[in-house]
């Protein structure tokens, strides 16, 4: 071989090998290989396949996809199936020229407006093949020198090619992390979003129920006062009658002056009551040292009114000399509201005798056990009781707060559980409150 055509031959393979890996993209690092190639060999059509498998990940291997052609007026088919006649036949071998009507591998070259020449395929390593096209008519198209070096540059390509598909994945993976990203940060906004909706809802909810809890509260004071005044106003109403009456007859100042006292006397016990009431709903705010037998006394006094009118005898036992640590106000509160949901229970019931019985006494922590006999609680509704707003109430007639107040102050104030059940002939409820000590260190 004479010197200038070594000389040629290594430009054009230097040529070659610089062209390949210029670019991280699939086609440009083709298109700027293969054109170099293409002109240096005089080819008239080039195309790389790679199987299905190395781009996508669930891809067949035997699926050969079409990665560059060009021209396209060539391109018939963009994927074919590698058959086994060209996988055996390249045990071993650098590359496989194939006449254009060759039938033993007519399906893999069988490109369009093709009407003579020859194939030549290089293997890509195991990524595919590069499939060459020239309108030449001959089998031994490249000399034995030219197939080596060609194969060392294969080999540069297919590497390339190697690295154009790891990049192309990762810049597919960049680009499914940054929508996931963007996705998990709409999602975000969007979750602090609907957060801050619930919080300022449950907010908003809250000062309903505190509201609400509130005009209960007033209603239950309203009651109980209306039940203690509903005696001494008859009575006032009477002596007021009864000065007229002595006016008119010209009785004895005397007399008249004794009614009048009468009345301010009544007067006097009905004011106590309304500072009783306001001062019982003046909730305390400093945990205190009690005699727990005060605490019913107290209740004993407001409700007297309302359990002589239905004719209800209220109970306690309790240990003489039995002291608590606790906020006294709310303790009454609770004890408050479940008296009054047993006399409401008793109302309709004629009964011979209507209880409602109180018991504590120290196991540790403090039981307070209230028994009614009205007939109990059905049991399928026993479960909802202590939800707010539950009531089995006539419109107007409960809010449904009651006993959802009495359990949040147990647990948020007092610390203590509230249970409820039936036993013997009424509802049965029980409060198990912290010791002195577990509650001043609460
Ligand atoms: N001692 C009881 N016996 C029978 N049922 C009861 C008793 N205590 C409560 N309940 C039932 O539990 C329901 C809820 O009581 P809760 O005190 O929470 O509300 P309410 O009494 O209906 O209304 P409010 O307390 O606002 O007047 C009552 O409607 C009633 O059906
Ligand atoms: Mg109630």
């Amino acid at each position: 071989m004479k010197d200038d055509n070594i000389f040629k031959d290594l430009t054009v393979l230097y040529e070659m090998a610089l062209s390949i890996g210029q670019s991280l993209d699939l086609e440009k690092n083709c298109d700027n290989f293969l054109k170099i190639l293409m002109a240096r060999k005089n080819l008239s059509f080039a195309s790389v396949w790679i199987r299905e498998d190395k781009i996508i990940p669930q891809g067949e291997k035997n699926n050969l996809l079409l990665t560059y052609g060009k021209p396209r007026y060539f391109v018939r088919e963009r994927i074919i199936n590698e058959c086994e006649q060209l996988r055996d036949f390249f045990q071993g071998r650098k590359y496989l020229p194939i006449s254009y009507d060759n039938p033993y591998f007519r399906h893999f070259v069988h490109e369009n407006n093709i009407k003579g020449g020859t194939y030549v395929i290089f293997p890509l390593a195991d990524l595919g093949y590069l499939k060459l096209y020239t309108m030449q008519n001959q089998l031994r198209f490249f000399e034995e020198r030219e197939i080596n070096q060609l194969e060392k540059v294969m080999k540069k390509f297919a590497i390339s090619l190697e690295g154009c598909l790891s990049h192309q994945k990762l810049v597919i993976e960049i680009a499914e992390r940054k929508k996931a990203e963007q996705e998990l940060s709409t999602l975000n906004e969007t979750l602090a979003e609907k957060i801050e909706q619930e919080v300022t809802r449950s907010r908003q909810k809250d000062i309903i129920l505190q509201r609400h809890a509130r005009q209960a509260a007033m209603g239950e004071i309203i009651n109980s006062i209306a039940h203690q005044w509903r005696q001494p106003l008859n009575s006032i109403s009477l002596a007021a009658s009864n000065i007229l009456l002595d006016l008119e007859l010209e009785e004895d100042p005397e007399e008249i002056k004794k009614s009048c006292d009468f009345i301010l006397k009544l007067t006097e016990d009905m004011s106590n009551t309304i500072t009783d009431f306001m001062d019982f709903f003046r909730h305390d705010k400093e945990k205190s040292e009690v005699l727990i037998e005060d605490i019913f006394q107290d209740i004993a006094g407001m409700l007297q009114a309302q359990l002589f009118s239905h004719n209800i005898m209220f109970t306690w036992q309790v240990e003489a000399g039995l002291r608590m640590v606790t906020y006294k106000k709310e303790l009454q509160q609770i004890l408050l509201n479940l008296i009054t949901n047993s006399i409401q229970a008793f109302k309709d019931r004629s009964l011979l005798e209507k209880r409602v019985e109180a018991r504590v006494h120290k196991d540790g922590s403090y039981i307070i056990e209230l028994r009614d006999n009205a007939g109990g609680i059905p049991e399928e509704i026993i479960e909802k009781i202590f939800n707010p707003y539950f009531t089995t109430k006539e419109k107007g007639q409960g809010t449904g707060l009651g006993l959802s107040i009495c359990k949040s102050i147990v647990e948020d104030s007092l610390r203590g559980e509230i249970s409820v059940c039936n036993e013997g002939e009424g509802a049965f409820f029980r409060i198990k409150l912290p010791t002195d000590r577990d509650f001043l260190t609460a």
